[in-house]
């Protein structure tokens, strides 16, 4: 108690911080999102993710040699189609533009960790994540389309798939189809509580993937929900999954403080579109620090218990980091 206790003596210089510092991000901790489209020689700004492209493989090739060589050690890979139906084909085809990207990014930089995403909404007409039928995402027949997908990823060269639908059974069943492919090497990174959220509105413009009808809400988690999370995470963790994510990040830190004390896996946390783009636009009125938030908000992330952190802000916040 004061006078005796004075908790600013460990505050007076930056080393004694730098000493006492209880979370330090590094660029270890980073997953860069990046969004693959047809065609070649495109570049395509975001106009809702300011920094964020969509890329045609030979561009993206060039950005990920760039996006390593900062440190990065891993991307998710996010595929726009040339066309979509209402089966979303292009997920599983096996020169789909993903396949294609996973393979040219692994002959060129092979060292990066390639992930890929997992779900049928960049690819269906209607944009859900799904076979639609009766107006709603039909689960297993949903599944079976999903051990396809991840399966011709892993074929093209994929070192981790990463689901996130957020289907009944699919871990269990995407590594049962990996398993009978030869692929039971390749690790699972399970978008095991996601919720049904509205910070995903810029994503939906990068990847061309919002619902034409409805709403996500019958298979991503109600946002008051907290008891459930753990129940999800723990269903993942027994059907095999290798990581367990918490989606998004920053409005859901308790979600990822109670999977981190409640599991024995690496945690991983996505810090997603909106979160980014809220940043973006405040720092262009001039309203916050750019590089403060954005270096707060990835450490508050990691202090709740992330070990990784999937963000769009990896490559600004490698340099940050790196000086
Ligand atoms: C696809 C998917 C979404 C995101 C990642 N994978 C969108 C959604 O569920 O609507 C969101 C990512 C972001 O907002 O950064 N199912």
């Amino acid at each position: 108690m004061f006078p005796v206790h004075r908790p600013r003596r460990l505050r007076g210089s930056e080393t004694l911080r730098r000493m006492l510092r209880e979370t330090i991000l590094t660029v270890d901790d980073l997953i860069y999102p990046m969004f693959v489209t047809f065609g070649s020689g495109v570049k395509k700004p975001i106009s809702s993710m300011p920094g964020s492209f969509q890329e045609s493989v030979d561009e993206i090739v060039k950005s990920t040699r760039e996006v390593f060589s900062l440190g990065i050690p891993a991307i998710v890979l996010f595929g726009i189609p040339e066309e979509k139906d209402d089966i979303g084909s292009g997920a599983y085809d096996p020169h789909g533009v993903v396949q294609e990207a996973v393979k040219a990014i692994k002959d060129s930089t092979p060292e990066l960790v390639v992930i890929t995403d997992v779900c049928m909404c960049e690819y269906t007409s209607h944009g859900h994540c799904g076979i639609v039928q009766d107006g709603d995402v039909h689960n297993d027949a949903t599944v079976e389309l999903l051990q396809k997908e991840a399966v011709s990823h892993a074929k093209a060269g994929a070192d981790m798939v990463a689901p996130s639908d957020m289907m009944d059974g699919r871990v269990m069943a995407i590594r049962e189809a990996l398993d009978d492919e030869g692929f039971s090497g390749i690790p699972i990174m399970s978008y095991a509580a996601k919720y049904a959220s509205s910070f995903y509105g810029p994503f939906r413009e990068a990847a061309e993937s919002t619902p034409r009808f409805g709403d996500r809400r019958s298979y991503q988690m109600d946002p008051a929900n907290r008891r459930e999370a753990l129940k999800e995470v723990a269903l993942d963790v027994e059907e095999g999954a290798d990581i367990v994510m918490v989606k998004p990040a920053l409005a859901y830190l308790d979600v990822i403080a109670e999977v981190k004390a409640s599991f024995d896996l690496p945690v991983a946390a996505y810090n997603v579109s909106g979160e980014y783009s809220l940043v973006k636009a405040a720092a262009r009125f001039g309203w916050v620090d750019h590089d403060g938030v954005m270096m707060e908000m990835l450490t508050s992330i990691k202090r709740a218990g992330a070990d990784i952190i999937l963000t769009y802000f990896a490559p600004e916040a490698a340099r940050f980091l790196n000086g």
